[in-house]
């Protein structure tokens, strides 16, 4: 199955037409679903361990995902060091790797040569990604790990909150791209501080392009607040995964990626 995407969808990306702003598909949770049943025991399983991310990824480019983003986390709760060397041999687009700023994952980056490094911070405790990266706080490493990525040809973005001196650090440390973080806003979508919290983002993406930097944007943008968070100036990508995959539950992943894509414009 997997192997007849792999023709078709070469084929098919080299007649679809682009839309202005790309999307990014983060498949982490279709590993998580199959972590909760298989974690330990996938080998043993054989042919029957679903859902496979791969197959998740192949069909979501098949649908018209422009990339797919995934996150190697330190304790592997979901995304696998095999998934990922299995996403970089097999799809078309570009593979996007979040990591943390370790020397663990710096190692396996060079190795693996995904098109694009997004550095995330990470906490043990959390169930997906909390906050931006705090670039001000910690300089020396972010710097030193961008740094370490650029070299081996990788991109590198820094996910960040929309705040000015996140921004301007960002800048300085030289990385291409900035992923500006949506949940404060997706949090604050049905209170009273969403107009504020937008506007936050407004500027943000503003300062970040006025900068030089190509401007993401990701983290709990689901089919309701995209037709907001769409008229963000400058917007280069938006990275969506947990709305996506919540909703292939029931429509299927090629429906769920082509809906999202039509909201995009
Ligand atoms: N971008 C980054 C950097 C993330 O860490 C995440 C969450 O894993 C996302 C985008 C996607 O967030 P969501 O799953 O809420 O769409």
């Amino acid at each position: 199955m997997v192997g007849d995407l792999l023709v078709s969808n070469e084929e098919m990306r080299n007649q679809a037409p682009r839309n202005s702003i790309l999307l990014g598909v983060n498949i982490d949770h279709a590993a998580t679903l199959r972590q909760a049943r298989y974690r330990g025991s996938a080998r043993s399983a054989g042919e029957m361990v679903e859902p496979d991310p791969l197959f998740i990824a192949l069909l979501a480019e098949r649908a018209g995902a422009d990339g797919i983003t995934v996150h190697l986390r330190e304790d592997r709760r979901h995304i696998q060091e095999r998934d990922v060397w299995r996403l970089r041999e097999s799809i078309s687009t570009r593979l996007n790797l979040e990591m943390a700023c370790t020397p663990e994952m710096v190692k396996l980056a060079v190795e693996l040569k995904p098109d694009s490094v997004c550095l995330v911070p990470e906490g043990r405790d959390e169930v997906t990604t909390e906050g931006g990266l705090d670039v001000v706080g910690q300089v020396g490493r972010v710097r030193s790990t961008a740094e370490r990525l650029m070299e081996a040809g990788m991109v590198v973005s820094l996910f960040i909150e929309p705040e000015p001196e996140q921004i301007d650090c960002a800048r300085e440390i030289g990385g291409r791209c900035v992923e500006l973080h949506t949940g404060a806003y997706a949090n604050a979508y049905y209170g009273s501080n969403r107009g504020s919290e937008f506007e936050r983002l407004r500027k943000g993406c503003e300062r970040a392009a006025l900068a030089g930097l190509v401007v993401n944007a990701g983290h709990g943008i689901n089919y309701v607040n995209i037709s907001e968070i769409r008229t963000l100036p400058n917007l280069h990508e938006l990275n969506i995964g947990h709305s996506i995959l919540s909703r292939s539950i029931t429509v299927g992943i090629e429906g769920a990626v082509r809906e999202m894509r039509s909201k995009l414009g």
